[in-house]
């Protein structure tokens, strides 16, 4: 059987295509998450034989969609090929939306406000049976392209069910299933329907191996399995980390300078404390605000001279939950802007342009890195800050981010839910003594540039399996 011998599959590609003139299909890179990072990895990766890597991804524009039944287009990466999957419309909201991004995501990151969310209904469940279609037509496309014995690698919640059907149609795939988000422990998961929690769970069982970023989140993966009465399936742990030779190269281009130029303008000589995240649930924005404006209030030194700029981007804003979070967001700025802000002196800078040249700038220019989750899977943001800054900044981390594990000593711990204690945490980053800046920022430098993706992605191809028989019950 011909095919590729190496497969990722992911909801969001690393590339999007474009209609161009004559119907000559463009393919353009998409700007952030973990699939860009993934993308550099590819390029790296030594493919044995045959037609290389395929990228398999859901059909997101109206040129995806054109193109999904038109088989794998080159992406302009030698090693790497691209195939979109296309659904209707209806099939695709109900998988992201309602199932993907309103109920797996909140439920592994512990966000149900529970006195009104989750409620399980009968559009709920109509929206479940939309997913399960949608994960079988990403099988469908891997099994079409997968040659025998192909290593496989599926990213994420939107796609736990695959290995189950993928099990069904070529059961001859080394698989595996890489979880970037953290995972729930059995009290949460057990608020799904029965028949939910069940297939879900055996699904992610019937990959080969299932892979997360640290052992916490493996472990409670292991303790939902056994909740459930199943065996897990092999599982292994391997957190990925930034991409150095991405970033140095935006960091070294004209675009970052020019950017760098004008923040050092907007600045005018102020400590930069820095954020850079998604206008998302999980990544606690409002709590970063309000401590920030404890600070001010708590440690008058610092009024005038400290500027907290917040480089986000919009994101899910489908979800009714995430545009009311970006509207609380923007009124808690401007309270504190009101508060303490002064002819000249703007507090808080809410930017929401989405340009890595300004973020890598940003984060080449801080005195005080602030990623403070309420929960992640890892948060790359922790890792590519130490990457390229250039003022041995401190980073102030959540001890609810899979990156803590690694970087705990080299960091300032917070608890996210505690507002005064990220306060404190921040007074106590800003006027540490510079030799404790520089001793610690080398630390995390030489961390945060110990690990690549094309690591992570050597390691996820080797710890893949064939799965064993499974006796499914769901
Ligand atoms: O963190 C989980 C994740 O799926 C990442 O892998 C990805 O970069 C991010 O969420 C982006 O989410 P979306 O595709 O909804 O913008």
């Amino acid at each position: 059987m011909s095919g590729f011998d190496l497969v990722v599959v992911s909801n969001r590609g690393p590339f999007t295509l474009a209609s161009g003139p004559g119907g000559v299909v463009e393919v353009r890179p998409a700007a952030g998450g973990m699939a860009p990072s993934l993308r550099g990895a590819l390029a790296e990766e030594p493919v044995r034989s045959g037609n290389g890597a395929l990228w398999v991804a859901a059909a997101l524009t109206e040129a995806d969609r054109l193109h999904a039944s038109a088989g794998a287009v080159a992406t302009g990466q030698e090693s790497l090929k691209l195939r979109t999957v296309d659904v209707t419309p209806e099939v695709g909201r109900a998988a992201y939306d309602v199932i993907a991004n309103g109920t797996l995501w909140f439920l592994h990151h512990g966000l149900f406000d529970h006195a009104r969310r989750p409620r399980f209904d009968r559009v709920w469940r109509e929206a479940w049976e939309e997913y399960r279609q949608f994960n079988e037509a990403f099988a469908d496309t891997i099994a079409e392209e997968a040659s025998t014995g192909a290593t496989v690698v599926v990213n994420d919640y939107h796609l736990a069910l695959v290995g189950r059907f993928l099990i069904k149609r070529r059961p001859d795939l080394a698989t595996a299933f890489f979880s970037h988000t953290p995972f729930c422990p059995p009290e949460d998961l057990a608020m799904l329907p029965d028949g939910a929690r069940l297939e879900l769970m055996e699904s992610m069982s019937c990959f080969g191996a299932c892979g997360f970023h640290v052992v916490r989140w493996r472990d409670a993966f292991v303790r939902c399995a056994a909740a459930v009465g199943l065996a897990p399936p092999a599982t292994f742990v391997a957190p990925l980390g930034a991409d150095p030779a991405r970033l140095d190269e935006v960091a070294a281009s004209e675009a970052c300078r020019s950017r760098l130029l004008r923040l050092e303008d907007e600045l005018d000589g102020r400590t930069l404390l820095l954020r850079s995240d998604r206008v998302e649930l999980s990544k606690n924005l409002i709590r970063g605000f309000l401590a920030f404006d404890e600070l001010l209030e708590a440690s008058p030194q610092w009024r005038g001279r400290v500027v907290f700029l917040a480089r986000v981007y919009a994101s899910r804003e489908s979800l009714p939950e995430y545009l009311a979070y970006r509207a609380e967001t923007e009124h808690v700025v401007a309270l504190v802007n009101e508060r303490w802000g002064s002819p000249g002196y703007t507090p808080v800078i809410l930017d929401l342009e989405d340009d890595f040249a300004a973020t890598v700038a940003a984060l080449r220019r801080y005195e005080l890195l602030l990623v403070n989750p309420i929960r992640d899977g890892l948060n790359l943001v922790a890792m590519e800050g130490p990457v390229v800054n250039e003022r041995d900044g401190v980073l102030v981390l959540s001890r609810e981010a899979g990156a803590y594990d690694e970087l705990a000593e080299v960091s300032v711990g917070v608890n996210p839910f505690d507002v005064t204690g990220t306060a404190a945490a921040m007074a106590s980053g800003l006027s540490m003594s510079i030799e404790q800046r520089r001793a610690r920022a080398a630390e995390l430098r030489r961390r945060a540039r110990s690990r690549t993706p094309a690591q992570w992605l050597s390691e996820v191809r080797h710890s893949a399996q064939v799965p064993g028989d499974r006796d499914l019950q769901a």
